[in-house]
């Protein structure tokens, strides 16, 4: 059978987004690996900020098309620019939405493998990464051991990713992520 894998990318800008650039390899890495894959680029859904509010069903449809995906995926590929140390506010915020799972069975990420890349426009991604396992965590998600924090020198001025150990890491964490998801997705599906 095969994995489905959805990528996340949690950069909002609008033109040659470096951390879209990284994701996209990662996303062939699971495909090549026989999985199915998906991207959600989170500024073409135009979120609004999360809420808690009592009544779910007046959030826009680009709310439930996040929580849909999600929903669908086996595995996820998280990539986050680094923002003043840490990640995003948009996928901070499109994380926060995954509050809308807290009713399904199994209850959030649970029983899902997420993989987790940062893209810095230094050198320091791991705090990035660190926040997101925090919050991958706490939605009870299987994180991958192996992350991938790219540094801007990774980067030529064109803005290809022009390190080719950088790129080798980022397919092998999309493999990854195809290899596990399908073990968890076959649990699920045999019920053992
Ligand atoms: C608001 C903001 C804050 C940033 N903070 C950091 C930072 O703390 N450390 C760092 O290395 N780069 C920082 N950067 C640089 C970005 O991480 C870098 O440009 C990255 O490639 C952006 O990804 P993108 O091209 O996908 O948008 C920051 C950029 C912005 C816009």
């Amino acid at each position: 059978m095969s994995p489905k894998i959805l990528g996340i990318n949690g950069s909002l800008r609008r033109t040659g987004s470096r951390t879209l650039h990284a994701l996209e390899i990662a996303l062939r890495g699971a495909a090549d690996a026989g999985a199915q894959t998906e991207l959600l680029d989170l500024k073409q859904l135009d979120l609004p900020f999360y809420d808690d509010r009592p009544d779910v069903q007046s959030y826009p449809p680009s709310v439930f098309a996040l929580v849909e995906r999600v929903r669908w995926a086996d595995g996820l590929i998280l990539a986050s620019p680094v923002y003043h140390g840490t990640l995003s506010g948009a996928m901070k915020n499109a994380l926060d939405f995954l509050e809308l799972l807290s009713n399904d069975q199994p209850p959030w990420l649970e029983n899902k493998v997420v993989g987790l890349i940062s893209v810095a426009g230094g050198n320091s991604g791991i705090n990035t990464i660190n926040s997101m396992l925090h919050t991958c965590r706490a939605l009870r998600a299987w994180v991958l051991p192996a992350s991938v924090v790219i540094p801007g020198t990774a980067f030529a001025d064109d803005g290809h990713l022009q390190d080719p150990n950088i790129r080798a890491r980022l397919a092998k964490l999309g493999s990854e992520i195809a290899k596990y998801a399908r073990l968890f997705a076959e649990e699920r599906r045999t019920g053992r």
